[in-house]
């Protein structure tokens, strides 16, 4: 006889005890917080903390610059500013993605256009890139979602054909490599985020990197007021000779990131091993669908998502309620699952209203000259599904092994050997998801 679900009053297959929590913290940490700590030197442009983790990561990457950043959101607007897009101009995002990839444009005073992802990669579609192009387009913007990279073959080609500049948002995707290039080093710009829960984890902070020494030097100037710093002295000139914010990192964020960053490649292979035993086991059940990694590609899991086909599972409902109710039956069983993004970016109400700035802006400049602009979900029919259908499972992060990871493939078999049990619970008061000590946050 089938084990009782959770959700119909059985025994959990898992405790919370049995997840441990991210980030990872080893001596390195302690060392260099430690330093900084003992000079005493907090803050500023060039101190030892933030310039040696530029060098790192430059050298990590293989891009011939790095600057350090106050977030990725910061690093991917001085993209935008030092590739001179401004306003009316449009920049293709992904119609999946974190708010902040779509909202940076807006602060450029610039125009996100949406592109529908791809089901398998969850990663912008090259093959309706092209018909979202028009005069105004400057730039394309692919994100290596969920550290999977991006189809950069196609989407660099049809930038070359175009004349555009291709800005990665590698902002979870620290170590991916696409087809032996670094994500984030085959545009213009990558820009990576050091935010508590990224693989590469500083608390808060960014990284923008690039091969370009014009952009660099633009990028260095957005990133501080605007303000240049003489070259001798290396001291602020207090005058402003471009519009600038107040981008930077700071020495303790720096400092952590340093001592992640030692362990970055271990970490990572930690998140390959758990995603991977995941995909082969969740892949046996019939109605799970694993994420894909795209052949020659490194996929580095930030986070590990999976999708449902209530077909395939031989339930006759559709895909959002089912997705719902297994999510709560595993949520029941001690299995952390949730979603992330719950709607396609653009179905965001920042986007929707199209408020922006003032009255419209940046929308009105080209509304003015007759151009309309609509955000439309239902012109972005995968993100939608995607959306339907998918949980993410949080078991992959590292020091997470496959002791924890069985457990979890246990739970979602014993959830999909009950299924008209759970769809007899599908409105049940559950609430799935995690608590913030998951992943440093308190
Ligand atoms: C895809 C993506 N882009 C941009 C960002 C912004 O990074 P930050 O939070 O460091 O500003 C994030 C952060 O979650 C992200 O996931």
């Amino acid at each position: 006889m089938a084990e009782k679900l959770a959700i119909a009053g059985g025994t959990p297959i898992l405790q919370r005890s049995d997840y441990k929590n991210w980030p990872v913290i080893t001596d390195d940490d302690r060392k260099f917080v430690n330093e900084v700590l003992d000079s005493g030197i907090v803050a500023g442009g060039t101190a030892p903390q933030v310039v040696a983790l530029e060098k790192e990561w430059a050298e990590f990457t293989g891009a011939k610059h790095c600057l350090t950043t106050c977030s990725g959101t910061a690093a991917l607007h001085m993209g935008l500013a030092a590739i001179d897009v401004g306003p009316g101009d449009e920049v293709l995002v992904p119609s999946y993605t974190f708010l902040a990839t779509a909202s940076c444009i807006i602060h450029q005073m610039a125009i996100p256009v949406f592109v529908d992802i791809d089901l398998k990669t969850y990663t912008m579609d090259p093959t309706k890139i092209e018909a979202a192009i028009t005069e105004r387009t400057k730039a394309i913007m692919p994100v290596h979602i969920q550290g999977c990279p991006a189809d950069m073959g196609p989407i660099m080609e049809i930038a070359k054909k175009h004349n555009l500049h291709v800005i990665e948002d590698a902002c979870q995707a620290h170590g991916a490599m696409y087809k032996g290039q670094m994500c984030g080093t085959i545009g213009i710009v990558g820009a990576f985020s050091l935010n508590n829960l990224k693989n590469l984890c500083g608390g808060e902070g960014g990284l923008f990197v690039t091969n370009d020494e014009d952009v660099v030097k633009k990028g260095d100037l957005v990133r501080y007021f605007g303000d240049e710093c003489d070259e001798k002295t290396l001291r602020q000139k207090y005058n402003s000779s471009i519009l600038g914010y107040m981008y930077r990192n700071q020495e303790l964020p720096a400092a952590l990131a340093r001592g992640q960053l030692k362990h970055l490649n271990e970490l990572n292979d930690t998140r390959i091993r758990n995603s991977e035993y995941l995909s082969r086991e969740l892949g046996k059940i019939p109605g799970v669908i694993p994420p894909a990694c795209p052949t020659d590609c490194k996929h580095v899991y930030w986070f590990y998502a999976v999708r449902f086909d209530p077909q395939a599972a031989g339930i006759d409902a559709d895909p959002r309620r089912f997705r719902i109710a297994v999510e709560k039956a595993l949520a029941k069983e001690g299995v952390l699952v949730g979603q992330w993004q719950v709607m396609p970016t653009l179905a965001q109400d920042v986007f929707q209203s199209m408020l922006g700035v003032g009255d419209r802006y940046p929308w009105a400049i080209n509304e003015a000259k007759g151009i309309t602009y609509k955000y439309d979900v239902n012109d972005f029919p995968v993100a939608q599904a995607y959306c339907d259908s998918y949980t993410n499972v949080h078991s992959i992060h590292p020091p997470n092994g496959l002791e924890l990871n069985e457990k979890v493939v246990a739970g979602f078999q014993k959830v999909f050997g009950n299924l008209g049990e759970v769809m007899d619970h599908a409105d049940d008061d559950v609430k799935p998801g995690f608590d913030g000590a998951l992943y440093g946050v308190g």
